[in-house]
């Protein structure tokens, strides 16, 4: 098991956004978290990645603990995430935003680059090299010089990726990474998803698009209410008759 959740609690003032929360991750595999909007999709990430302390419970990585981190401290375990608002340097270039995703995890301390020294420059060369192979990689190559806010919002989506797979993740954690795309950036989208997790990254995705979802995923985790309500592979929770009245607006 890669990622390990252990009866999470959250509340915000009269609502309980996780109750008793528990589900694993398994290593090299795609896991969606599911549920109607407002079931605690994004609150769970935002305790895995250290941006939310719970009320209670706790989260292990490779049976470390991760509650009590600090969001760099994650990050710098390899779990990375992305957001469902994207979090990109707007009036900075396409190629410049991946390369600070770069810096997060590079070996040259700030005040190296401050200093501009040679060994600098060189790294700069082949962090240079890295990025456009990145965004080779998401099809953000002919962008790269575009400041980020030049690009329509499905592209932006997609540089959120590739910010996050600058860092060099061995969990990465989608926050509806397709949302606000048109149906073949989101085939494109997946299809990426599917490579990124063949070169032996975990997956947990959260996505309303079921269709997506259970064409993707090895294993679906059902929020409702603040509730793990039922997991399983995708075929099953299709299926699922407590799944199905959640996603029909009862209760
Ligand atoms: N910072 C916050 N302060 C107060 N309430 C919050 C906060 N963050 C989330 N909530 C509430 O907690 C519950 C869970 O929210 P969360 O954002 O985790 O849902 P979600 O499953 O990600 O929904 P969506 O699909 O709409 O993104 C909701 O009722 C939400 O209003
Ligand atoms: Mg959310």
């Amino acid at each position: 098991m890669s990622l390990a959740v252990e009866e999470l609690a959250v509340r915000f003032g009269g609502v309980a956004a996780l109750v008793d929360v528990s589900f694993e991750v398994e290593p090299e595999r795609i896991t969606s978290l599911i549920g109607p909007n407002g079931a605690g999709k994004t609150t769970a990430f935002n305790v895995i990645t250290g941006f939310l302390r719970p009320a209670r419970g706790r989260v292990l990585y490779e049976g470390k603990a991760l509650t009590g981190l600090r969001p760099f401290q994650v990050a710098e375990r390899g779990i990375v995430r992305t957001f469902q608002k994207t979090n990109l340097f707007h009036r900075v270039s396409v190629l410049d935003n991946v390369m600070i995703g770069l810096h997060l995890r590079g070996r040259m301390g700030f005040l190296s680059i401050l200093l501009g020294d040679r060994r600098v420059r060189e790294e700069e060369t082949a962090l240079r090299g890295v990025a456009e192979e990145i965004l080779a990689f998401v099809g953000l190559a002919h962008r790269r010089d575009e400041v980020a806010s030049a690009l329509p919002y499905g592209e932006q989506r997609l540089l959120e990726l590739a910010v996050g797979l600058a860092a060099r993740p061995r969990l990465l954690l989608l926050d509806e990474p397709v949302s606000g795309m048109n149906p073949a950036e989101k085939t494109t989208v997946m299809g990426l998803i599917r490579r990124i997790r063949e070169q032996g990254v975990t997956i947990l995705l959260v996505e309303h698009d079921m269709r997506l979802v259970m064409g993707i995923s090895d294993q679906v985790i059902v929020l409702h209410h603040g509730r793990v309500i039922a997991q399983g592979p995708p075929g099953e929770i299709q299926s699922h008759p407590e799944v199905i009245r959640a996603y029909l607006g009862g209760r």
